[in-house]
C-alpha cells in the first residue's frame, strides 16, 4: 500500500471533484444506509486518472493522469472498499526517480500508457484500459500484474472502449491513431483470444474514443475534431466542413473492403448508449455534441438517436431529449440487441447550486420508446459520474436492476457509493455506502458478479 507525498494545484481539472488522492487503502466493513440486495455479490470496479506526481502546466481532464482503480467489494449484505493506482511502467519509473518524468497529453512527449480511463473483465483477466496504450492486467486485489498485449498479437494500442457482446462473449474494439487516421478493428474470442485484426484508414485523423455495436456490426463514428499539431495549444481543431463520417465495419470483416462509409452533417461524440440492426436499417442513441473544442464547452450537448441506411447510404438524425448528458449506459445484456432503456449522467444544476462542472448533478433513465425521462438529482454539493447497470440477479425484466455510481460531495473529505432502484430511479437510494474518503470524479467501470 502507498502513502504518496500530497501536492496541491490551482489548475483547474485538479480542484473540487478532480482532486487528487494519495493514499492506497482497504476499508471494511463499512457503514451502509438502508440495505445492499442481498443477491449482489461481486465487485464494482472504476478507474479514473489520479496523478502521483504533480504535472506540468496542460494537465486536462480526462485526458491526463495515471490510472487509480476503486473498487466496491460486496457479499452477504457487506461492503468494503480498496484502491490501487494501476503501476504501469511509467508510473513505476517515476516512483524510482521521485518525479514527474511524463508530460500531459497536450504537451510534447514524452507521454505514459495511462491506463486511466476504463476497466473490463474477459475472459478472467481484469483489463485496465486507456487508448493511447496498451491494456494493463489487473487481479481481483487490484494488484497490477503487467501489460497484457493478447500474447504479443496486439498491432498497437487497443481502445478504452470495447464492448463485450452478450451472447457471443466477444470482445469488440476500434483502435485508433489520431495522428495517421490509422484505424484497427479488433475482436477477441470468449475465450480471450485475438482472433480478428484488420487495419483500415479513416478519412482524417481523429479521436474514436468509444463505439458502437449491433449483432452483424462494430460502428466507429469520425468527427471532424482533427488532428493538427500546433505550439501553442491542442493539437487539434473543428472542422466542420468536413461532415462527419460514420465507419460500418461488418463484425465478420475480413478486408478493409468491406468496411462501409456513410457520410453526414458534422457533429462530435464521446460515447454511444446502444445500437441495434433491422435489416438495412442500424439505430444508434448516444449523447450528441453540435461542436467540440478542448478550450470552449459545446453549444449544445443532447441525446440523439441517428439511423443509419447501409441501402440508401444515409444517415437520419433525431433529437430524443435536450438536456446535457453522457456516460451513457444500457443494461448490458442488451448491448447491440434493442433495448427500451438507457441511462446517463445529466447536467442538472439549479439555482444557488454550488457544484462544479465536469461531473453530474443527476442521473437520467431514458425510456427510449416513449421519449419519458426519470431523473435521480443529487443533493446540492454532490456530484457522480457515469451511473453503470447492475442487473438485478432475481429479476426477469429489462429494467430488473440497480444502478450504482461513486458519488463526491465537495463539501468533505468522505464520500460515497449508492445503490438506486432502476425501475424507481428518482426514489431515495436502496443502499449508501459511507467510505471514510473522497472518491474523487473518474471514468468508466464495471460490475464483475462473483
Ligand atoms: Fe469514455
Amino acid at each position: 500500500m502507498i502513502k504518496a507525498e500530497p501536492w496541491s494545484s490551482e489548475n483547474r481539472f485538479l480542484i473540487g471533484a478532480f482532486r487528487p488522492v494519495f493514499d492506497e487503502r482497504d476499508d471494511t466493513d463499512l457503514t451502509v444506509e438502508g440495505e445492499i440486495p442481498p443477491g449482489l455479490r461481486g465487485v464494482f470496479m472504476r478507474n479514473g486518472p489520479n496523478p502521483q506526481f504533480q504535472p506540468d502546466g496542460h494537465y486536462a481532464y480526462p485526458f491526463d493522469g495515471t490510472g487509480m482503480v476503486h473498487a466496491l467489494y460486496l457479499e452477504n449484505g457487506k461492503a468494503r472498499y480498496r484502491n490501487r493506482w494501476v503501476v504501469t511502467q511509467e508510473l513505476a519509473a517515476e516512483r524510482a526517480a521521485g518525479r514527474r518524468l511524463y508530460n500531459s497529453t497536450f504537451s510534447p512527449p514524452p507521454h505514459a500508457d495511462l491506463a486511466n480511463t476504463n476497466i473490463v473483465r474477459h475472459a478472467g483477466r481484469y483489463l485496465a484500459l486507456y487508448e493511447g496504450g496498451v491494456p494493463y492486467e489487473l487481479d481481483r486485489d487490484l494488484a497490477t500484474v503487467g501489460l497484457f498485449n493478447y500474447g504479443g498479437k496486439l498491432p498497437s494500442v487497443m481502445s478504452a472502449h470495447p464492448k463485450l457482446d452478450p451472447v457471443t462473449g466477444e470482445l469488440l474494439s476500434i483502435a485508433y491513431n489520431w495522428e495517421t487516421g490509422a484505424l484497427v478493428y479488433l475482436r477477441a474470442s470468449r475465450s480471450g483470444t485475438l482472433d480478428r485484426i484488420l487495419p483500415f484508414q479513416a478519412p482524417w485523423g481523429a479521436m474514436v474514443h468509444d463505439i458502437a455495436i449491433t449483432e452483424r456490426h462494430v460502428i466507429a463514428f469520425i468527427c471532424p475534431l482533427i488532428y493538427a499539431p500546433s505550439q501553442s495549444g491542442p493539437p487539434v481543431t473543428w472542422q466542420p466542413d468536413k461532415g462527419a463520417m460514420v465507419a460500418v465495419v461488418p463484425r465478420d470483416a475480413q478486408a478493409e473492403s468491406d468496411v462501409q462509409w456513410i457520410g453526414g452533417a458534422p457533429f462530435f461524440n464521446f460515447h454511444t448508449m446502444n445500437a441495434f440492426a433491422e435489416g438495412n436499417r442500424i439505430e444508434v442513441v448516444f449523447p450528441w455534441y453540435d461542436s467540440y473544442s478542448l478550450t470552449a464547452p459545446a453549444q449544445r450537448l443532447e441525446l440523439h438517436r441517428m439511423v443509419i441506411d447501409t441501402d440508401a447510404k444515409t444517415l437520419q438524425d433525431e433529437t430524443i431529449d435536450t438536456q446535457a448528458c453522457d456516460f451513457s449506459r444500457v443494461n448490458d445484456a442488451y448491448l447491440g440487441r434493442k433495448a427500451r432503456f438507457g441511462y446517463a449522467g445529466l447536467r442538472d444544476p439549479r439555482p444557488g447550486d454550488t457544484r462544479q462542472g465536469g461531473a453530474f448533478e443527476a442521473i437520467a433513465r431514458y425510456d427510449l420508446t416513449t421519449g419519458a425521462k426519470t431523473v435521480h438529482l443529487f443533493p446540492n454539493g454532490e456530484t457522480v459520474c457515469e451511473p453503470v447497470f447492475v442487473a438485478d440477479p432475481q429479476g426477469k425484466a429489462e429494467e430488473d436492476g440497480f444502478i450504482f455510481t461513486f458519488v463526491h460531495d465537495f463539501a468533505g473529505e468522505a464520500g460515497s457509493f449508492q445503490i438506486l432502484d432502476a425501475r424507481n430511479l428518482a426514489a431515495d437510494p436502496i443502499a449508501i455506502v459511507r467510505l471514510p474518503r473522497r472518491v474523487p470524479a473518474g471514468l468508466h467501470g464495471s460490475w464483475m458478479p462473483a
